[in-house]
């Protein structure tokens, strides 16, 4: 056994883990591409990108470099009263790809991005002397582990210790062709005593909760209504964002577009942790003040880090080169034909796909959700295969760095196909 796993055993406390019934660590020496290395030199085919992070591969070259040069220059400073290269380039670079929007506002990570992104839509009513406090969102969204972060969140496993402290958000149901004219109209009823302060949505695709679908138009029309009653609307683009859903952001398959973007995640290309919260010109201007009270008092230490910036000027150039986005297009078109090939398989259900995430319900007498055990038998049998996938209760799905080879992703896709074959 090695000495580090022990050491890990004995000293550090892991996330969304229960130790009780958890199988052993896996202790990674490095990185390359697609695949994790172990400390035996066991290759293992990373086909959720370490958590939804990872866009051009393990120790990327380019992005590698971006850091190793800023290093040689400045690794950190207060971002109040200073700035920085980096941090100007990242917010023109982002500004340039998001059209209509004013201004970046960095953080650390997805659910402080959320938490800003709310706390600026509270405070924009706040500072406009209309109390505007009722936030709405969808009933099985999730958007961070902070406070504000599971309090518009569902309301589950994830935070039932903490339910009596988080505040009240109105939850609305995600809409499909059958019931959307319902969700339209308790949005309606949220909307209509004009004290809605902000819709916050996962456009498309709600991750965690379970590659929950929706379309476009569906969306647009929530956003109209939020449009007509003055309530702003805040799009959780941190898994979707960066090319996930085919297009650079969600938001660029609406017609309308949000008040306010998270963006975390794949912003880095999976080398450091980042928020970054776009928001409209107006938004900020209601912060500006002679009235020092007005001002968004909102920081944490590290906020805007050159390195971590430089990374991420590093990784959008990568991301919105022609290989990047001929690479989105080839798996989108990939996994669109294995889609095809799952529908000869049984235990299989709402096999579905947004670009590059494919996701499907397998088959399960349990109705727990995300605590359903199949999720820990497949997530051990593909690691077997050493493949990292990680079911989120009987949801399994796939969601590949764009560097990913086609002959890798047929590796994945065999291993699905041979899983529901033999289970
Ligand atoms: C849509 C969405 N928002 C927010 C978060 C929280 O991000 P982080 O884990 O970086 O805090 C996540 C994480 O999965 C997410 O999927």
């Amino acid at each position: 056994m090695h000495d580090l796993f022990s050491r890990d055993r004995e000293f550090v406390w892991h996330p969304f883990t229960q130790v009780a019934y958890a199988p052993d660590n896996i202790v990674v020496a490095r990185g390359e591409g697609a695949y994790f290395y172990d400390v035996d030199g066991k290759a293992y085919l990373d086909g959720i990108s370490s958590w939804w992070v990872n866009l051009h591969g393990h120790c990327n070259p380019v992005i590698k470099e971006a850091i190793k040069r800023q290093l040689d220059v400045l690794e950190h400073s207060i971002f109040a009263g200073f700035t920085h290269e980096p941090g100007v380039v990242l917010a023109e670079n982002l500004l340039k790809l998001l059209p209509g929007f004013g201004k970046v506002f960095y953080s650390d990570n997805g659910s402080t991005s959320v938490e800003v992104a709310i706390k600026m839509a509270l405070q924009y009513w706040f500072n406009n002397n209309q109390p505007k406090k009722k936030v709405i969102a969808f009933s099985g969204a999730y958007h961070g582990d902070t406070f504000g972060g599971m309090s518009v969140a569902a309301r589950n496993a994830f935070n039932k210790p903490f339910e009596p402290l988080l505040f009240d958000v109105v939850h609305i149901d995600i809409p499909d062709d059958e019931n959307i004219d319902t969700v339209l109209r308790d949005l309606e009823v949220a909307l209509s005593n004009n004290d809605a302060a902000c819709f916050i949505f996962e456009p498309l695709v709600l991750g965690a909760g379970g590659m929950l679908m929706y379309k476009p138009e569906h969306l647009d029309a929530l956003i109209a209504l939020c449009q007509k009653y003055d309530c702003l609307t805040i799009a959780d683009e941190v898994m979707t964002g960066f090319g996930r859903t085919g297009t650079l952001f969600a938001i660029n398959q609406l017609a309308l577009q949000p008040d306010i973007i998270c963006l975390s995640k794949g912003i880095t290309g999976g080398f450091f942790p980042l928020g970054a919260t776009v928001c409209k010109q107006f938004i900020f201007d209601a912060h500006v003040s002679s009235d020092k009270t007005k001002t968004f008092f909102h920081g944490h230490s590290y906020t805007g880090n050159p390195v971590v910036c430089a990374a991420a000027v590093a990784s959008l150039g990568l991301t919105t080169s022609s290989s990047t986005t001929e690479k989105i297009a080839s798996i989108t078109a990939q996994h669109k034909q294995f889609a095809k090939r799952l529908k000869e398989f049984k235990n299989v259900q709402n096999v579905r796909q947004t670009g590059t995430i494919l996701a499907m319900d397998i088959l399960s007498a349990e109705q727990t959700g995300y605590l359903n055990s199949l999720s820990d038998v497949m997530a051990q049998w593909f690691l077997d295969c050493q493949i990292i996938l990680r079911p989120l209760g009987n949801v399994l799905y796939i969601l590949p760095p764009y560097c990913i080879t086609n002959e890798e992703l047929n590796k994945i896709y065999d291993a699905i196909e041979q899983f529901l074959l033999t289970n």
